[in-house]
């Protein structure tokens, strides 16, 4: 089987969906890889690294989507500048595509509907389930782990004080603290890195399992008020709250998120809006000079003032609303990312072909379309099917 590697076209985007290693690792396999020249360059995997684990490289993107059987992306299919083309123009039908593709999210509908009448196998890795047997190949999960880490640094780098207690000969300064609402993969990942920083850490989740986890990375939690049997759904995720619950919500963090000098916001409910806890009333309330990372922002944001994409500063608070974090962190992304399709891969193809069981929780919540049906749950709901 021929697997492509075409270099990601969205603007300032460094990662790619194989490292050599990765690539290596899938020769040893019995695969072909076409990797596109220059498409490691943005997380320093060079093409002689690719070539000597056994890549081709190929010039030509279109060469590329014309031979290969499987395509491997980072991102969704987008319109190439240089080619003058989308990407799903440059695909073929019974092509198998892996790759985010966040089906449901009204942005994409047209690209998935194109994909769909292309008769491409498409596969989102926003679909994985996190299920114990799917952790290997749960790219969502690696995105989010730096999210966390990149995400707290981002916002450190933005402060005006050190974030670690200093012992000086002048005096001593005290920590910054941290804030993290939202405590999932990304969440953890932020408050381990604001500790590691000397941070002193606060959270608040409407799950008790993730306050617990927050609590014992030494976080100290905020009662968020919201009864257990509102906060968790079927399978452990957390709930959509309803309008007062979530005022009472934002009532009860609003004395610490006003004494904190970094809040990283990473709440979310799988597939919704994030929900809003942080008011514009609550933003003025808070210290000149600290700042809001709002990683939620792709569903809308936590943080009602937060820009959609980039930086800003309101009432003396830096809100940070930048997208594509993993993207600031390439090598250890891609690293990630490409490990995490490896194991996806492996697991999909079966002597050389790819065996696309219906009845297996993980193909069924990532596959998106297949020989012209749409299949994707969420979309098809998102679409009015
Ligand atoms: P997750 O699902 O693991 O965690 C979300 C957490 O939010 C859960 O623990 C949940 O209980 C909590 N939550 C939900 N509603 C809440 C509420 N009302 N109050 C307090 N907590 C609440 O999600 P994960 O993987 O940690 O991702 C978090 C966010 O980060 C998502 O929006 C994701 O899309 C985003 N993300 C953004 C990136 C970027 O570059 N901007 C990169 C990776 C992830």
């Amino acid at each position: 089987m021929i697997i492509g590697i075409p270099k990601e076209i969205m603007h300032d985007e460094a990662r790619v969906a194989a490292t050599p290693e990765t690539v290596g690792k899938f020769v040893e396999d019995g695969f072909e890889v076409l990797v596109e020249c220059h498409a490691g360059d943005g997380a320093l995997f060079h093409d002689e690294d690719y070539v000597s684990n056994g890549a081709t490289m190929v010039s030509d993107p279109q060469e590329i989507y014309d031979r290969a059987e499987m395509i491997l992306k980072v991102k969704e299919p987008l319109f190439n500048e240089q080619q003058q083309k989308h990407e799903v123009d440059m695909m073929h039908s019974g092509q198998v595509l892996i790759t985010f593709i966040h089906p449901a999210s009204p942005v994409n509908h047209e690209m998935v509907r194109r994909l769909t009448a292309k008769g491409v196998t498409a596969i989102t890795l926003d679909g994985i389930p996190r299920i114990s047997r799917a952790q290997n190949m749960d790219a969502l999960t690696s995105m989010s782990t730096c999210a966390g880490y990149k995400g707290i640094l981002m916002a450190a780098n933005h402060l005006t004080t050190f974030v670690p207690s200093m012992f000086t000969a002048v005096g001593q300064i005290k920590p910054a603290k941290v804030m993290v609402i939202g405590v999932g993969v990304a969440g953890l990942q932020a408050l381990a890195t604001a500790k590691r920083l000397g941070a002193i850490t606060y959270a608040a989740d409407i799950r008790p399992m993730a306050v617990e986890n927050a609590s014992s990375l030494g976080a100290k939690t905020v009662d968020t008020t919201v009864p257990a049997e509102l906060a968790v759904a079927e399978g452990g995720y957390a709930n959509r709250l309803p309008a007062d619950v979530l005022i009472r919500e934002q009532e009860a963090l609003c004395e610490t998120i006003q004494q904190m000098d970094i809040v990283f916001c990473s709440a979310l409910i799988p597939g919704k809006v994030a929900p809003i806890i942080i008011t514009e009333e609550m933003v003025k309330g808070m210290k000149k000079g600290s700042v809001i990372v709002d990683i939620s922002i792709d569903q809308g944001g936590n943080c009602e003032l937060t820009p959609k994409g980039g930086i800003e500063t309101k009432y003396g608070v830096t809100l940070m609303g930048v997208k594509n974090i993993p993207g600031l962190l390439p090598t250890s992304s891609t690293w990630m990312f490409s490990n995490n399709l490896y194991n996806l891969v492996k697991y999909l193809v079966k002597d050389g072909s790819v065996v696309l069981d219906r009845s297996d929780e993980i193909v069924q919540k990532s596959l998106v379309c297949i020989d012209g049906q749409l299949v994707h749950q969420g979309a098809r709901e998102a679409m009015g099917l």
